[in-house]
């Protein structure tokens, strides 16, 4: 075959792909303006081969193959019976479009075919994914599928995720040296532990500046990611769905598709790669499944937690409506015999007990208030002290004859047994059908061990059964709402989100720690995705107590909520409560659909910054948020990214601590009186920052004046 080069344009970056036996990329950078040079690309590119090595040189193809002389990780791992283990694929077919780039190829011997699509979209989001098909009589074992992307040897940094319970989307750096990185999830959901992406780039490579490639794997189960090392310098990036032993057997004419892998470079710093992906998930993935304006939340997790009366919860929903909330939510404790966290789940029947009239009269007052209504469900779960384990103890996942761990003294369902999906379909319709019902939170408590179905492993096919009964309840009720939580944000990812409208992105609605939680998150999901709610005064997770303005800022930013009891709170809360929400209200729109940039602060080890700007530039928001004691005695000039050059905007102290003015002599003049700079001085001089005490933040506005 012929070389033939392909070429895929977003709108700032680009991928040539060279096609002769195998596939490869050969590049993936910033759009090339003067166009692909194809006649000499083959002579430009060839790669010296040294000594010591195989005396060809081998690409590192869209999937690598051991057969080829790839000493790498092998894009695909199989095998049949023992046999065609290292099958050799040949290009059958390739089809390129504008947008897509499809390679189409077969191992007649092995008896596979492979088809690999890979996409790069108007926003800069490539996708890829994988499709391998038995196409033999006799079935195929498959134990690895991978997407693979080569990066350039550059590329010497990887910023990565890690975490725990209330502490999701904590990052760190990694050199890309000798072997290089891999991290691997096996908790069966995204995890706190490990969110499945990852950035790298030339090292050094921050918010404002530099080259990134930002990568995610679109999948709620057990993952691998890792960015490859190779001994001649070569790096790439490999993701894939985690197959347990013996997991994924084909059938003859059987195919397994691997998740979606997204990529985004953006030669603008870890701002644009943002950028970028949350434009592909607003108009790509959320589409226009959200076209109202995301309601403010109450929601009644930490204000009562299991005790249920359901008069007092309609007091709570009155003063919720007075607080200028939207959307009341009833979390955990609704359902038969729920007191504590140690029975009933899976009896999706209303406790009669706690609500003698049912929940009608609770949503019909909701109603009647001119809010939404959601109620909080754990479908994939049970508890052994419940009803339904009681009358079917088979249905729970596992391995026959061994005892699977609880976690929060519960058992995960087996979704793949269609008499569990079918139960679990009934309840959950039985609810959205019966009531008038706005929204749910989904919840997913624990993590999954021994998923097995039938005595074999089906980590994917419980990943996949959840997907299903995801889509047959949507496609039943379009108009629900639903909120991917898991223990807060265990399940987060493209794919989920496909089918839900937002996250609850941590149980810890301590504001401070939020700060980087909600950072970590930003990197790929746009703020009107993000739950942020206002706690109580006292962090039910951390115990810390913060000031109302770093609560009501902190949760501004996000799809905003307060997540506490109302009827406890002081008159002066409620009408700070009031003010945060009214606050958020006022800046929603913008802040859903404008531009997110994370600020580059000269104490960035004591403070963090954020602004969104409207899509315009005719206004921004901002908030800065003191983590700690300043490292020095000043923090330098705030510099804003993101406006119009030659516009000038107003800047505004919109909200402060009580106090700021306390403990120095003399705030920025800026604080006191009416200035107006042009966007270029903003972002490339700045203006003096504040000082103000650790554990605060300040919010300021700016407004585009026409002179
Ligand atoms: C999880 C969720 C919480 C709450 C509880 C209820 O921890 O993350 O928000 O819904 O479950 O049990």
């Amino acid at each position: 075959m012929d070389t033939q080069f392909y070429q895929l344009k977003g709108t700032c970056s680009q991928l040539i792909v060279q096609v002769n036996e195998v596939a490869e990329i050969v590049y993936y950078g910033r759009i090339l303006k003067s166009g692909m040079e194809a006649g000499n690309a083959l002579t430009a590119l060839a790669r010296p081969i040294p000594y010591g090595r195989l005396d060809d040189d081998i690409p590192v193809s869209l999937n690598p193959q051991l057969a080829r002389g790839q000493f790498g990780s092998p894009g695909l791992e199989g095998h049949r019976n023992g046999q065609q283990w290292a099958p050799e694929f040949i290009i059958t077919a390739v089809h390129h479009t504008e947008r897509e780039l499809v390679i189409e190829s077969q191992d007649q011997r092995a008896q596979l075919q492979l088809s690999v699509s890979v996409t790069l979209d108007q926003h800069d989001v490539l996708q890829m994914q994988q499709t391998l098909t038995n196409i033999g009589e006799k079935g195929y074992s498959v134990t690895r599928l991978a997407n693979t992307i080569p990066l350039p040897e550059r590329a010497s940094e990887v910023l990565s995720y890690y975490g725990r319970w209330v502490k999701e989307f904590q990052q760190t750096r990694t050199a890309l040296t000798a072997g290089g990185f891999i991290q691997e999830n096996r908790r069966g959901r995204t995890s706190h532990e490990h969110y499945p992406a990852f950035m790298v780039g030339p090292s050094g490579f921050n918010d404002e500046q530099g080259e990134v490639w930002g990568a995610h794997l679109a999948w709620s189960g057990n993952h691998r990611m890792k960015v490859d090392v190779k001994a001649d310098g070569r790096r790439v990036v490999q993701a894939e769905a985690l197959y347990l032993p013996g997991e994924i057997y084909l059938e003859s004419d059987a195919s397994i598709t691997t998740p979606r892998l997204y990529m985004s470079y953006s030669d603008a710093g870890l701002n644009g790669m943002s950028q970028q992906f949350h434009n592909h998930v607003r108009q790509e993935i959320l589409q226009s499944r959200v076209s109202k304006p995301r309601p403010v939340h109450l929601n009644t997790w930490e204000g009562i937690y299991f005790d249920h009366d359901p008069d007092y919860i309609m007091q709570m929903a009155t003063q919720s409506k007075e607080i200028g909330v939207e959307r009341f939510i009833i979390d955990d404790g609704w359902f038969a015999g729920r007191n504590d966290d140690t029975s009933s789940l899976g009896d999706w029947f209303i406790d009669e007990g706690k609500y003698p009239h049912g929940l009608l009269p609770l949503i019909e007052h909701v109603h009647n208030l001119g809010m939404e209504f959601g109620l909080w469900f754990e479908p994939e779960m049970v508890n052994p002290l419940s009803e339904l384990y009681r009358r079917h103890p088979e249905w729970v996942l596992g391995v026959d004859g061994y005892q699977p761990p609880t976690g929060r003294h519960q058992y995960v369902l087996d979704l793949q047994n269609p008499a569990v999906f079918d139960y679990l379909y009934e309840r959950l319709d039985h609810f959205l059908s019966t009531y008038p019902i706005d929204y749910i939170k989904w919840d997913m408590n624990r993590e999954i061990v021994q998923p097995g179905h039938g005595g074999v492993a089906s980590g994917v096919g419980q990943v996949n059964a959840y997907y299903a009964l995801l889509d047959k309840l949507n496609a039943a009720h379009p108009h629900v709402e639903i909120e991917s939580c898991a223990a807060g944000g265990g399940r987060i990812d493209y794919e989920v989100l496909t089918r839900t409208h937002r996250f609850w992105t941590s149980d810890n609605n301590d504001a401070l720690e939020r700060q980087q939680i909600q950072k970590g998150f930003s990197y790929f999901f746009p703020p009107e995705v993000m739950g942020s709610h206002i706690g109580a005064t006292h962090s039910h997770s951390t115990r810390r107590t913060h000031a109302m303005s770093l609560r009501g800022i902190s949760a501004i930013f996000g799809h905003m909520g307060l997540e506490l009891d109302p009827v406890k709170a002081s008159r002066e809360e409620k009408a700070a409560f009031h003010y945060y929400v009214e606050l958020h209200k006022q800046w929603r729109d913008m802040l859903h659909h404008g531009v997110t940039y994370r600020l580059n602060l000269d104490d960035a080890q004591q403070q963090q910054g954020v602004v969104v700007v409207a899509k315009d530039k005719s206004q921004a928001l901002m908030a800065i948020t003191q983590l700690g004691m300043g490292t020095y005695s000043l923090s330098g000039r705030l510099r804003i990214p993101g406006l119009e050059p030659e516009k000038h905007y107003q800047i505004t102290l919109i909200d402060a601590p009580q106090g700021v003015n306390d403990i120095v002599n003399r705030q920025p003049q800026w604080m006191q009186e009416t200035v107006t700079l042009s966007g270029e001085w903003l972002c490339h001089v700045g203006i003096a920052m504040p000082l103000f005490d650790p554990e605060t933040a300040v919010l300021i506005g700016l407004q585009h004046i026409v002179s």
